[in-house]
């Protein structure tokens, strides 16, 4: 594939949304257990720990809310949990929950302590979120027979299941949804370190013959997304079996992600048209994300999802009060002089989140 600069961020080889191409591959390359999933060490501990308890008690899991940016594994993990539980997993998303009654033929047919998936949580109705509530804290559900003042109310007794819910925005949950997870995990972007193990496992697990010094080049450029990885390896292995003799190596890896238009740090085409509005555009900011979505004719949300937190964690974009400014290191990577006068806010690369 190749990128233009026209196109959008959905479409990129980089977007760490799931294309149709992932799907097979996510399947066969999904970790089943902790122990084999690469990285989030922090969650990883804790959830051992209360699957465990859960197990012990023959209790169904706390209801657990995941959230961080697209492509960590967030329903990788909430398929290891019902692995590690020994239960069925159940998958829906927000969105597509249209009616209480939907939601409710779901959990109607959940056995007991199953595990019901709901990505992009923070979509659901109020319609349906209101059926939530007693499902999550009785195990029960309320539904309203006829209509008007002949309407009655009938209680509906459930299996006790646990709800994952994952969401890239946990501020737009309402509190009394997020009030009822009893376990709130973040998931961070991964390691090149991480993501090269991630790489090597997939290679294996692919037979595609991969050198270590392939699988960083992969890893470093994947933007610490493993989706956005094994989808890299993906494409490598085609350069390497028509140009090469089949194995990945580092120079294979280069060639081939440089012909995508990934760049050594993994950021393609839109990233540096993010980086250049805001130095050329708006003169190394601040600029207010709305004003930069509408210049470079994208969405806000898309934006906020899917580039900052990787420009971000490479400490090449700030958020602050004002807008959004580039900084010192993006100005280097992008090849530009940094400006003498300065906005003052440019160099504050303070970690803190403002809205
Ligand atoms: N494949 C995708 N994500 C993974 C992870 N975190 N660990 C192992 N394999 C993976």
């Amino acid at each position: 594939m190749i990128e233009t600069a026209d196109m959008s961020f959905e479409d990129r080889m980089v977007t760490p949304q799931v294309i149709e191409e992932d799907r097979e591959a996510e399947v066969t390359l999904r970790p089943q257990t902790l122990v084999e999933y690469i990285g989030q060490d922090k969650v990883k501990e804790n959830m051992a720990i209360y699957i465990e308890a859960a197990k012990r008690r023959g209790d169904p899991l706390d209801h657990v809310l995941l959230y961080g940016p697209p492509g960590l594994g967030k329903t990788t993990l909430s398929a290891i949990i019902a692995h590690e539980m020994g239960v069925n997993l159940r998958v829906t998303t927000g969105p597509a929950i249209e009616k209480a009654g939907d939601l409710a033929a779901i959990l109607t047919n959940l056995q007991p302590n199953d595990v019901l998936f709901i990505d992009e949580i923070h979509r659901l109705n109020r319609q349906v979120e209101e059926i939530l509530y007693p499902a999550l804290e009785d195990h029960a559900i309320d539904i309203i027979m006829g209509k008007g003042p002949s309407a009655r109310s009938l209680r509906l007794d459930l299996n006790p299941f646990t709800l994952v819910g994952a969401t890239t925005r946990a501020g737009q949950l309402s509190s009394p949804l997020r009030d009822r997870f009893g376990m709130i995990l973040r998931l961070e972007l991964y390691t090149t370190e991480q993501l090269t193990d991630i790489v090597r496992r997939s290679a294996m697990l692919l037979k595609i013959p991969c050198s270590i010094d392939g699988a960083t080049e992969i890893a470093s450029r994947a933007r610490g997304t493993p989706r956005i990885a094994n989808r890299l390896l993906k494409r490598v292995r085609d350069f390497a079996d028509v140009i090469g003799n089949g194995e990945i190596t580092q120079e294979i890896a280069k060639v081939a992600l440089d012909r995508l238009e990934i760049d050594a740090l993994g950021l393609d085409s839109n990233d540096r048209r993010m980086l250049e509005m805001i130095i050329k555009g708006y003169g190394g900011g601040p600029v207010g994300l709305e004003t930069l979505a509408s210049a470079l004719g994208e969405e806000a949300v898309t934006l906020e999802d899917v580039c900052e937190p990787f420009l971000m964690q490479l400490g090449f974009l700030s958020r602050t009060p004002r807008g959004r400014c580039a900084t010192k290191l993006a100005y280097e990577h992008m090849g530009y002089p940094m400006p003498q006068t300065q906005s003052p806010t440019n160099n504050d690369i303070d970690g803190q989140m403002y809205f």
